[in-house]
């Protein structure tokens, strides 16, 4: 079964200039409390902006091409892997009909000038399953909710 895991702000937001738009450490920590020890499913850019590879998980990328140190894989070979679908925007957009859960952080802010969005999942079959508001710690930029969504069909 494949999970899909998002940070976006208030109007879905989730990048600019191949980066994160933010500095958010306690989503950091909840992304990686719930991805350890699991597979991670990402596009090719996601996978260049990431710092090296997460410890304790299997990195897996989607890409037409040939990628250095990672073993790439086709959409079809995704669809049969267990995991977390963990972007980027291309990514998402592909696999939102095919995930079983959704875990998303809203970050309360409004990026100016992003240039990468989630989708809306409005009339996709997801229904809200628990909900979390988390005030900025000190690593962080602004509040956050953890939203946890689930489908029933995938
Ligand atoms: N806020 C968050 O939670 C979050 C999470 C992840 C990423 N991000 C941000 O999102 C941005 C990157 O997103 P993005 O949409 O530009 O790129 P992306 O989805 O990470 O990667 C796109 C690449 O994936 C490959 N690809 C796409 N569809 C494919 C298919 N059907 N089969 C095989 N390969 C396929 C292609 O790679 P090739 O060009 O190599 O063929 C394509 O260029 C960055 O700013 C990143 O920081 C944010």
């Amino acid at each position: 079964m494949l999970g899909m895991i998002v940070a976006c702000d208030r109007n879905g937001a989730i990048g600019k200039d191949g980066d994160l738009p933010w500095r958010q450490s306690t989503d950091l920590q909840h992304f990686k409390n719930i991805t350890m020890g699991s597979n991670l499913i990402m596009g090719r850019k996601t996978w260049d902006s990431l710092p090296g590879v997460l410890p304790g998980r299997e990195h897996y990328v989607l890409s037409r091409g040939n990628v250095e140190g990672v073993e790439v894989i086709s959409f079809e070979q995704a669809l049969e892997m267990d995991g977390w679908i963990i972007g980027g925007g291309e990514i998402y957009k592909l696999f939102l009909p095919h995930v079983s859960q959704l875990h998303r952080t809203i970050i309360d802010t409004r990026v100016t000038d992003a240039d990468t969005f989630f989708p809306d999942i409005t009339g996709m079959g997801f229904i809200l399953d628990d909900e979390k508001h988390v005030s900025a710690g000190e690593k962080d930029q602004h509040n956050m909710v953890f939203q946890h969504w689930i489908k029933n069909s995938v």
